[in-house]
This record gives structure tokens, sequence and C-alpha cells, in this order.
């Protein structure tokens, strides 16, 4: 995934530029590059800067006093091509007219690269992209938005373009299909991103292309030739989040601050969304007929989010009785799934933008199936391709590593759990119990953060270790899975999970005195054969760090390490608090070792690609 942005009016385009790009990082900061168009001599004329590694690079060699009315700008996760200057975006056409940058996959680049070559054109970068610039100029007879529809109608793949042209100044023309794109709307001036992260403070008015929509943007206005006499106006919503979302707000990196609000994110995951009446939860999104008739249903999902799904799926076959199961959307999409027809499935995505995830919800749709919606950006593909759902309401999430969305995830697996089983079977007392312990959950966690500086000493204590197991047993072995991904995103340390019960299965040759195992240990029915998971580990001079419960003396007794979280009544609400100390410990570990944690190496905020 990538991020692009653009910019017409009458200000300077490069603090946009870079600003926008500052806040689209964390969808790919391998390069990054612009083009800024002016008038020298009254003649247009392009400057084009690009450079490999973070923005800083590319900022560290602008002129200072570089200015221009219009430009476009990009930066990078690389899919095709190395992490190079040459590789980095805008790419220019071989006449240097037609400047592009370019989120998504040309799929048919080698064909249409051949095509072009044959007619001597010489490419300069092992990407796909570059063949976009050079396309639109083969169509290019003075009218941009006509020859970038030309060139389009022969690309197969995805795309989010900005395209502009030195010989027709102040215009942009932007392309969607199956990347996301937003136009912000000011006095005479236009602002074109990625997502609104990178528009918001400049105008609260924004466009969400659709796929399909190409337009032409010059500080006159719009042109939007598929809109009947090119009516946008009732295109135009308002922006929902604040500046401030999209700012660390004291903290030094994203990922500390998105940690941290976790209390307030999750209150916004359960907001209006409970009936106390009748002492279920009010999901308008998931159709009460549907899920009351279904007898399967199947999240689809990829990371983070598969290990959230898992959790759901436990929670909702505990409480509901009804037959459900987590699916890693880059396997479901491509074994021919049997789709039955009282079957529901529920496509889980942060970012909505998945590659992965839209394809197992195409193989869904194409077999008649209906995909419910988990994700936390309204706009997103996912969300507008689904046939209902739910919004996490998590806030605009930038560290690449997700938390605060993860934890939404589960809260809203809460809500579906509780919905569910009141539907079939859950007594209203309990459904009423149940929303207690939801209620609880904020508070529970704002008290597990006070373990802050314990987990920071433990980080800093095991830093020198170069492989981690995490073990949980039940609900909890999805939670462990998340927890070694955290470290693992964020340290580079090599960490993996299991069920606590799989130790002696064979991982458990994986012991030795320098491999801590950390354990998640509920005070529930899993928690004395997790006792003796964690002696077997002990009797080989394994390390245990336990993330326990408050008061559990024996446990603490046994092990190396031992991290409490607050008592709770009902067992199967421990999942967050335990959750949370395991970001913390990732978090602190990752800042031991100087790693980035809000851009971890090699990562994307979504994977676009498959
Ligand atoms: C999360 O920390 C990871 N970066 C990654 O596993 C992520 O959860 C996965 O790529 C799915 O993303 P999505 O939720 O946006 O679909």
């Amino acid at each position: 995934m990538c991020g692009i942005v653009g910019y017409v009016g009458e200000e300077n385009a490069v603090p946009y530029l870079i600003n926008g790009l500052r806040k689209l990082e964390y969808r790919g900061y391998d390069s990054s590059g612009i083009v800024v168009g002016k008038m020298v001599n009254n003649k247009p004329v392009f400057e084009l800067y690009k450079k490999a590694g973070k923005l800083t690079q590319l900022v560290g060699v602008l002129p200072k006093e570089l200015a221009g009315s219009w430009g476009i700008g990009h930066t990078r996760w690389a899919t095709h091509g190395m992490v190079t200057d040459t590789n980095a975006h805008p790419f220019l056409s071989n006449d240097g007219k037609i400047a592009v940058v370019h989120n998504g996959i040309i799929e048919n680049f080698q064909t249409l690269r051949s095509a072009l070559e044959k007619e001597g054109v010489k490419f300069a970068s092992e990407t796909d992209s570059e063949v976009i610039p050079n396309l639109v100029a083969r169509f290019y007879k003075g009218d941009l938005l006509a020859a970038v529809r030309d060139a389009l109608c022969n690309v197969i793949g995805t795309y989010a373009l900005a395209i502009t042209c030195v010989d027709d100044p102040n215009k942009i023309v932007v392309a969607k299909r199956g990347g996301p794109l937003v136009i912000g709307l000011a006095d005479g001036a236009y602002y074109v991103a990625s997502d609104v992260s990178a528009i918001v403070g400049n105008t609260s008015r924004v466009i969400y292309l659709e796929d399909g929509d190409i337009v032409e943007v010059t500080p006159a206005g719009l042109k939007f030739p598929k809109i009947e006499n090119n009516d946008y106006a009732k295109r135009i919503e308002e922006i929902t989040i604040s500046a401030q979302e999209t700012e660390k707000c004291g903290y030094d990196t994203y990922m500390e601050k998105e940690i941290n609000e976790q209390p307030e994110s999750i209150e916004r995951a359960f907001a209006g969304r409970f009936d106390m009446e009748k002492a279920t939860a009010k999901l308008s999104g998931f159709e009460d007929e549907i899920f009351q008739r279904t007898n399967k249903i199947t999240a689809i999902c990829a990371g983070s989010s598969y290990y959230s799904s898992l959790f759901g799926a436990s929670l909702i076959e505990k409480y509901a009785r009804i037959p459900s199961y987590a699916e890693i959307s880059s396997e479901f999409a491509f074994k021919n799934p049997i789709v039955g027809r009282d079957d529901v499935y529920i496509a889980v995505s942060q970012s909505g933008e998945t590659a992965d995830t839209r394809d197992a919800m195409t193989e869904i749709h194409e077999k008649g199936g209906k995909v419910f919606g988990i994700c936390n950006v309204p706009s997103s593909t996912i969300a507008r391709e689904s046939d209902g759902g739910a919004f996490m309401h998590a806030g605009v999430e930038i560290a690449v590593a997700t938390t605060k969305a993860f934890s939404n995830t589960i809260m809203i697996y809460y809500l579906l759990a509780l919905k569910f089983a009141r539907q079939r079977g859950m007594s209203k007392e309990d459904g009423a119990k149940f929303i207690q312990e939801i209620l609880h959950q904020p508070a529970l966690i704002r008290e597990t953060l006070k373990n802050s500086k314990k987990m920071k000493a433990l980080a800093k204590k095991y830093s020198k270790a170069k492989d981690f197991l995490f073990l949980g047993r039940g609900l909890m072995h999805p939670i462990a899975m998340e927890g070694a991904l955290k470290l693992k995103e964020i340290s580079y340390i090599h960490a993996e999970a299991f069920a606590s019960g799989e130790i002696k299965h064979g991982p458990i040759a994986l012991v030795n005195e320098k491999t801590p195992s950390v354990f998640l240990v509920p005070d529930d029915y899993t928690r004395d054969m997790v006792i003796s998971n964690i002696k077997e580990i002990k009797a080989r001079k394994g390390p245990v760090i336990a993330i326990g419960v408050e008061g559990d003396k024996d446990l603490e007794s046994i092990v190396d390490e031992f991290v409490a979280v607050p008592k709770v009544e009902n067992k199967d609400f421990y999942a967050l608090p335990m959750l949370v100390l395991c970001q913390l410990f990732a978090f602190y570990m990752a800042k031991e070792l100087g790693c980035d944690v809000d851009q971890p190496r090699n990562l994307a905020k979504s994977v676009t690609t498959r």
C-alpha cells in the first residue's frame, strides 16, 4: 500500500504535499517523492525530487525556496522493484511531460511495457507504475482527462492515481479502481489524498472517489464525466475526524498514544450499542432475521484481524452456540469455499483495504453469500462493499502495528456474542450481567495501564533474548498469538504462540534458559492446566513471565516474573487487559532495542497486494 497526494490552488503546493505525505507515511515509507509545477518566464515547468528512505530523506534534498501552484507526491511500500531513488514515485513519461503517482498493482504491466518499448519508450525503473505516464503520453493530444481515460482502458489491475501534465498547468487528473482516493474541496484549492488524515485541517468537505471515477481537478473546480451535468455536489461529505486525532498529543510515538487511549476507544466501540431494556446489544448493521436463521458464521481476515476473529468465533460459539470460524483470507479466497444458503460471513479489517480479504469477499459474493464488515475506516472499500456490519470507532490508527483497532474489534465481538446469545437462549438477567462486564472494561484497562513501568523493566531485563514463546489456552490462545505478533512486528525478535496444551507435543524442544515463555493465566477453568504447562517449562530451566490475576500467589511463586491484571467476575473478560500488557511489553522491548515502533521495517498499515 502507498500514499498519494496532490494539490491545485493559489498557495504553494509544497507544504501540503510534504505534510500530507507525513500523515500518509504509515501507508508505506520505503521511499518518497514529489513533482511541483510552476511558471518560469511564463512557461510551465516541472521540478521532480524523489529519494529512497523515509520522508525526511526527501525533505533533506528539497531546495528551501521550492514553490509551485500545483503538484503531486507519493510515499511508497515497494511491491515491484527494490527500494531505490529510481524506483521511487513520481514517474515521468519519456518526454518528461506527464508525471504520475500510483497506489495499487498494474497486473498487465509487462505486456504494456513490452508494447511501449516496441514503440521506442525507454524505462528507467523496475516498477509496474512507470507504464502509466508513458501510456498516458501515448494517448495525450491536448486533453489530459481523455488521455487518462483512454490509457486506463488498457490497464488491468488496481489503482489510485494522480496524473499531471506540464503542458496543462494547474491541473491534476485522478482515477480510482481498487485503491482509496479522496478529494478535499476548499475555496479555490483542491487537496487529493489516499485518505482524509492528509486533508484534515485544510478543509472539512471531501468527496470519496468510487471505483471507475476519473476526475479532472483544477482551481476552477472538478470535472466528473461520470456524473450527469457534473452535479458532484451530492457526493460531498463532511470529514468526521479531527486534526487532533492525527497528532501525537504529547506522546513520543503514535503507538504509545494509541495503546494508552484504548480505554476511551473501546468506549466508542460500545457507545449507543446497548438496549438496556432488553439486555442485549444493538447492532443494526447485523440484520436480526439473517443472524437468527444462520447456523454458521465465518470471519474472513488477515493478521491481527485473524487473531481477533479466532477470539470472536470462540466467544460466539460459547455464548450463542452458533458454529463459528475464522478463516485466513488469502487461503479462503482460493479454496473454492462452500458457501451454504444461510451461512454468514464477517469481513474483519481495520484498514478496510486488505486485498486478501477483498478477494475473499468477492468469492463469497460470487457464490451468493452475504458479508458483514467490521472495519475502522468508513470510507474503505470493504466497508462500502459489505452487506452491513459495524464500525470499530477506534479513531484514526496511525501506528502500523495495530493496537486500539484490535481491541475495538474484540469489543465488537463481545457485543455480537451478546446479541446472538440473547436471540438464542441467554436470559435477560445474564444479558444484563454481560453488559456490566463490558461497561467495566475501560476501567479495567485504565488500571492495567498502570503496569507500564513494570512492563518497561521486564522488556529491559529480557531485551537480549532472541526468541520468545507466547502461550495461552482457550480464549487466551488467540490473544497469545496477537502478543507474539506485536513483539515480532515492532522489535523484530522471533516470537511464536502456541495453545499452551500443545507445548508438550513438540515445541517444548525449543525451551532453554535463554528463551523466555510468556504465559497468559486467567483464573478460569484453564488455570490449573496452564500451571502444569508452566511447570513443564520450568523443569527445563525455561524462564517464565506470567500475566495472571491479582492475588494469585501460587502462580506468582512458581514463575520468574509475575504481572497481574485486576480480578473480574466473568472470566471471559480478561482478554483485553492481558492483551494490553502484551502490547506494552512489545512496545518497550522495541524502544529498548531502538526500533521505530510507528513505522517498523518492511511493514505497511494495510496490505493491498496479494
Ligand atoms: C497488525 O499489527 C498487522 N500490521 C497486520 O497483521 C494487519 O492486522 C493485517 O495486515 C490485516 O490488516 P487489516 O485489519 O487492515 O485487514
